[in-house]
């Protein structure tokens, strides 16, 4: 989760227009930043489109005193003239979506037929967030190995029956009682056998369960819809298309450090998540923190579990959000983001959190690794080779003067101009975007 403060709403106009329809993305392992982007970018865009995951991701974005909550909706919805969908690869825990809109209402934004929502996404059950914890916690207890640190969201599950199909509820089948029930009754006997043969849990009951979420299918009913021909329509007709990828490319099912990743395709799955083709979008603007944090488990070749990652935490806040979880922090990883550039077929960076790197007296870059005593410049996403990487560094001088009125990219500090074109020569993007605070105005536009 990241935060966003808009003070006051008006968007740098210039890079936009240069953009066409764009997609967001990032290219660690999460927690880059994403929201303050979208918000940045929407003003300029007629559509904002989720399009993977579900309620493990999210943001806050801050405008004026008014602080808002992200999890499944587009941030898009707080501009009324903006059509936020949730598109069919999203998978929806409609207790949470509920509660998401209600905040949002209660908060005085429009939700009505601005927000659109597939009625091809699959529905997290009562469940599948049991299986999750439940299995998650089995991993963890002696002689358990496997646990993956999961948000406990019944991310992984859901997309498991998704792919299972038989098992599957998708959004479509909330809005019709006889085959919700039929589904229901079948789905919660499989898997109320699984869970006392494996954990010994006690039974779910399939009625309560069915009513709960026949209601829910009732008070989202006039948002559902065919997206997949809406986001086609709105394709030909020129709209503006601006695409909302939650979690990121290190964490893509197929491309991230598997085991240890979601259950989604994060970095790659935007055509399959939308049903729009690849032509649809013209530009990939990866989000990128000037360091490198982690959450849950798996191999993170540049962490720094010592003062200097304490130092980037303190600075930076990196606690979760949705766990509280202490973020873990290292210096920035350029191999890794060679990678993902390359898998998500970036064509600009956005450089967040600059500001936290200031006060060091040097900064670190990793430009290689060094695997079993061979030199590489290819990201190994496995995790159990990534275990085995060491990070060969390149060292650049800090900068000690804080960024705070910075208000153009060419005040920021030499040795922070020299940092960024460092980043910019490795990775191999340009950067378009600097991001040197929480606020609007403390971004700046290459
Ligand atoms: P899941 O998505 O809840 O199954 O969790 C799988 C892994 O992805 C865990 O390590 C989570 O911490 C991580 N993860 C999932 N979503 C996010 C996100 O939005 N930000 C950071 N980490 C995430």
């Amino acid at each position: 989760m990241s935060s966003a403060v808009d003070s006051p709403r008006s968007a740098p106009a210039a890079l936009p227009r240069t953009l066409g329809n764009t997609s967001i993305v990032g290219l660690q392992w999460g927690d880059e930043g994403k929201g303050k982007i979208v918000d940045l970018l929407t003003e300029h865009f007629d559509f904002a489109i989720r399009w993977n995951g579900g309620s493990n991701a999210g943001h806050t974005v801050k405008v004026g005193d008014k602080k808002y909550a992200f999890h499944l909706i587009p941030s898009g919805i707080l501009r009324p003239e903006c059509t936020s969908v949730i598109a069919n690869g999203v998978v929806i825990d409609p207790l949470k979506l509920l509660e998401e809109i209600d905040n949002l209402i209660n908060q005085g934004v429009k939700i009505e037929d601005n927000l659109r929502i597939s009625a091809h996404a699959h529905i997290v059950l009562p469940y599948h967030k049991l299986q999750d914890q439940l299995s998650e916690t089995a991993a963890s207890g002696a002689g358990g190995g496997g646990k993956i640190g999961t948000t406990g969201r019944g991310i992984g599950p859901c997309y498991a029956d998704k792919a299972n199909r038989t098992t599957a509820v998708r959004l479509i089948d909330l809005l019709d009682d006889g085959r919700l029930k039929d589904k229901l009754q079948r789905i919660v006997a499989q898997k109320n056998m699984i869970f006392a043969a494996l954990y010994n849990a006690p039974p779910l009951d399939w009625q309560p369960m069915f009513e709960q979420y026949r209601a829910c299918g009732e008070q989202l009913r006039p948002f559902v819809t065919d997206t997949t021909r809406l986001l086609h329509h709105a394709w030909k007709a020129g709209k503006r298309l601006l695409f909302e990828g939650a979690n990121a490319v290190l964490l893509d099912l197929d491309h991230g450090t598997f085991p240890f990743v979601t259950s989604s395709n994060c970095g790659t799955g935007l055509s399959v998540g939308t049903g729009l083709p690849g032509p649809a979008v013209q530009s990939t603007l990866g989000i990128v923190k000037a360091y490198s944090t982690r959450v849950g488990g798996g191999p993170f070749p540049t962490e720094q579990d010592n003062p200097t990652g304490n130092q980037i935490r303190e600075r930076g806040h990196e606690y979760g959000t949705t766990t509280g979880r202490p973020r873990r922090c290292g210096w920035i990883d350029c191999v890794a983001l060679r990678y993902t550039a390359a898998i998500s077929g970036a064509t600009g960076l956005c450089i967040m959190l600059l500001d936290v790197l200031s006060g060091f007296n040097e900064l670190k870059i990793c430009t290689h690794y060094e695997i079993h005593g061979t030199k590489t410049d290819w990201f190994p996403a496995d995790a159990l080779e990534l275990e085995h990487v060491t990070p060969i560094y390149e060292t650049l001088p800090g900068w000690h003067d804080p960024l705070d009125n910075v208000t153009a990219f060419d005040q920021l500090p030499a040795h922070a101009k020299n940092y960024l074109a460092r980043l910019e020569c490795h990775i191999g993007v340009p950067i378009k975007i600097v991001s040197i605070g929480a606020a609007r105005h403390q971004t700046l536009i290459r």
